[in-house]
């Protein structure tokens, strides 16, 4: 890419973990670790639970916490007889910012397809949020070799022909699944690799421009020590984190080892 390095971001999914008192308890604890300083050089964004956003969303609010609010998903309809959903108007309400799309684990125990992901990622947008796309290989189609293939798969189903979609307002996330809550983290060489294949791929369906502009965030196993390794390359925009967000005191460390490398805006 030419020009200015793209502006870090970080990521904390909590997946189904913190109920709405642990999630006041950690949003505050955020708020006593990160500072304006971190917010000058990087993007931060926590993902909890739905039933946790509207506490999250108070103590953010109350003691100026420097995170954007995001969801982990959402149906891609407005409304509708679609019983244990939440649509992409009452994340936006909330004041959510980012919104997991098409994480592997919704693809894998939910049937989640590229179809799906493909309309719920516009759903997002339509309503004024960021989609932070997931795709990522198997442990098997890694030793097969295919990878790329997987990764090119998954990124032309999502983007297509970039109809409907503001190229601007995209996030892609690199989470190999055998990485995923596993312990292994995937080399910064392999994320670079696999990250700069994605951003090639993007830039078939919206443009050069676009796809230099977009954030490529790893995930899978990230922790504070291997933070800086995986922003030093030059396609790895962010980390997507899991098991490292629920302790405010390593996701904060997560977000310094971010904003030491990156330029203050
Ligand atoms: P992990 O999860 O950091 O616990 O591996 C990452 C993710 O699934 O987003």
């Amino acid at each position: 890419m030419t020009g200015a390095r793209r502006r870090p971001l970080v990521s904390g999914n909590w997946k189904m973990h913190h109920d709405h008192l642990a999630a006041i308890r950690t949003m505050a604890d955020l708020g006593l670790r990160l500072d304006a300083e971190d917010a000058a050089r990087v993007d931060v964004s926590v993902h909890p639970p739905f039933t946790d956003l509207r506490s999250a969303q108070t103590v953010m609010e109350d003691r100026s916490v420097p995170v954007f609010l995001g969801a982990q998903h959402c149906h891609h309809r407005d409304e509708g007889a679609f019983t244990g959903e939440i649509a992409p108007p009452m994340l936006a309400r909330l004041g959510v910012s980012y919104v997991i799309v098409g994480h592997s684990e919704r693809r894998q125990h939910f049937g989640q397809s590229d179809e799906d992901v493909a309309r719920t990622l516009r759903a997002v947008q339509r309503h004024g949020m960021t989609p932070i796309i997931c795709v990522g290989e198997t442990g098997e189609e890694r030793e097969q070799g295919a990878t790329e293939e997987r990764l090119t798969a998954q990124v032309t189903a999502s983007l297509g022909s970039a109809g409907g979609l503001t190229a601007s307002a995209i996030v892609v996330a690199y989470e190999p699944i055998w990485a995923i809550g596993t312990g292994k983290t995937a080399t910064a060489a392999d994320a670079q690799q696999a990250c700069a294949h994605i951003r090639a791929v993007a830039a078939g369906c919206i443009g050069q421009e676009a796809a230099d502009q977009m954030r490529v965030q790893y995930g899978g196993s990230v922790k504070p020590e291997s933070t800086s390794e995986l922003l030093a390359c030059p396609d790895v925009d962010g980390v997507l984190v899991g098991g490292a967000s629920l302790d405010a005191a390593s996701f904060a460390d997560i977000v310094h080892a971010a904003a030491s490398g990156a330029p203050r805006r």
